[in-house]
């Protein structure tokens, strides 16, 4: 950046003085991940107010060649939505307007910044659900669910965030604004060029806002069960209609949560993996399967990872496994040679696993250790929460080199000063 360029002075003078931050009481907040495990630093945060605000930003940073961090509700896991080298960070917060419903399109256009929480009320309100739910729904924004792809516990029955996506805005390296928003439910009119930013982590584009689908609930009475499996395997097995999400957690994970809540042990019996089973349908259980049914038995589940940073600072990998290979992948992570206390859980019916380590000596020889075994058994090594700064080299090695040339040719043509979330899949 130019030294004769007043980037402060000028991102001052475009959103107003009170929406640049630069003294760091109040930046840390932005510049450190939800875990504890990244902290950056910032030239300024800036919060613009308006999509034109937005542009104008971009532009004065293009201009400065200055890098820029969008970021909504700072709760990725990845590293990804902090500035690492004095990046400007872009907090999209303030963009939180709402439309009202449309009922004909079943649809609501929603800015970046609102939460998913805000969403969800807004859609509960008039009998309609928005799909994806996460238990960071009071923080996680629109935005940042849609540049990451979220998942949640409800993509075995209603999809990812990608499926819920059926327009946005974008503001792109060079200021320029597009929009697909105000589309009508079916067009052909040439490939959507938007989607890409669906999974792109702040580096092709800042969304300003989307147009989300909304469902109708169906209706049918359902219940939410805790089974004890002795293997992930069992658990596959109880896979069937009407199911809405399946979810499972280890041992350690209850214990811990039990402690850190105060909780009392919801089954009994003590069993290597629990299962959280949400359906409309009749399980297929046998008889002799320890289980309860009680509705407040999420908070044993969503209390995990908010129960993990309690404990310190966590290594968190989200990764992927081949059904038939997740027990065993649960064996060799456990057999690893000292990465600290282990905790495992995840959305049993995509293959994800959560490998959350706490007090590991090496951290980052535990992650290496635990991607190659992911990688050896045919998984992925990322399910839901993203590349970020955690897996770049990762992403490299893994993925094939038609993809990254691609993905290199798509950066280069919509970034091509590397302006955009410079250390997230580049770095
Ligand atoms: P941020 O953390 O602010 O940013 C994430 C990424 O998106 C960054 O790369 C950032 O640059 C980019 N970004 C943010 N906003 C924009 C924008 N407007 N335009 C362009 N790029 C943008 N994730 C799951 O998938 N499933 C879960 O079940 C889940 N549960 C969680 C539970 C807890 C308690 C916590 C803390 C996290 C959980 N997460 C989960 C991870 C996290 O909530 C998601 O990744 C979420 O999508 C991040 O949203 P955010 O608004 O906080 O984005
Ligand atoms: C979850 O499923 O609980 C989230 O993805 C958060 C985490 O991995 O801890
Ligand atoms: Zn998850």
């Amino acid at each position: 950046m130019s030294p004769a360029v007043d980037l402060v002075g000028d991102l001052r003078e475009t959103v107003g003085s009170a929406q640049v931050l630069t003294d760091p009481d109040l930046t840390i907040g932005y510049v450190r991940d939800w875990t504890g495990r990244w902290t950056g630093n910032t030239t300024a945060v800036v919060r613009p107010g308006s999509v034109e605000e937005v542009q104008r930003v971009v532009r004065i940073c293009q201009e400065a060649g200055a890098p820029l961090v969008p970021q909504g509700g700072n709760t990725g896991l990845v590293g990804g939505s902090i500035p690492h080298r004095g990046e400007v960070l872009l907090s999209l917060r303030r963009l939180d307007w709402l439309r009202p419903i449309e009922h004909d399109t079943g649809s609501v256009i929603a800015g970046a910044g609102v939460t998913l929480g805000t969403l969800q009320a807004h859609a509960r309100k008039e009998g309609l659900v928005y799909a994806v739910d996460l238990a960071s729904r009071d923080s996680a924004t629109v935005g940042g669910t849609i540049a990451t792809n979220a998942g949640g516990a409800f993509v075995v029955s209603r999809g990812d965030t990608r499926r819920q996506v059926r327009g946005l805005e974008v503001v792109f390296a060079d200021g320029s604004v597009v929009s697909t928003i105000e589309t009508l439910p079916k067009v052909s009119t040439g490939p959507d060029l938007l989607q890409t930013m669906i999974g792109s982590e702040g580096t092709l584009g800042v969304i300003t806002s989307a147009r989300l689908h909304l469902s109708i609930p169906n209706g049918a009475e359902h219940m939410v069960m805790l089974i004890g499996a002795d293997t992930l395997a069992d658990g596959l097995r109880v896979m069937g209609p009407g199911l809405r999400a399946i979810e499972f957690f280890d041992r350690a994970c209850l214990e811990a949560v039990m402690e850190h809540r105060g909780l009392v042990r919801p089954i009994q019996g003590d069993f290597p993996f629990y299962l959280l089973v949400e359906t409309t349908g009749n399980l297929d259980l046998e008889e002799s399967s320890p289980a309860v049914v009680d509705r407040s038995l999420w908070v044993y589940r969503e209390s995990i990872t908010e129960t993990i940073n309690g404990l310190g600072v966590p290594l968190k990998l989200d990764v992927a496994l081949p059904f038939d290979r997740m027990d065993e992948f649960a064996d060799a992570v456990r057999a690893l040679d000292a990465p600290g206390a282990i905790f495992l859980y995840g959305h049993l019916a995509e293959g994800n696993f959560h490998v959350n380590t706490v007090g590991s000596p090496d951290p980052d020889r535990a992650s290496e250790a635990i991607l190659g075994l992911v990688v050896s058994m045919g998984g992925a090594i990322a399910s839901e929460h993203g590349i970020g700064v955690a897996k770049t080299g990762w992403w490299r090695r893994t993925t094939d080199p038609g993809s990254i040339e691609l993905a290199r040719r798509v950066k280069e043509a919509l970034d091509p000063n590397r302006i955009l979330n410079p250390q997230v899949f580049w770095g």
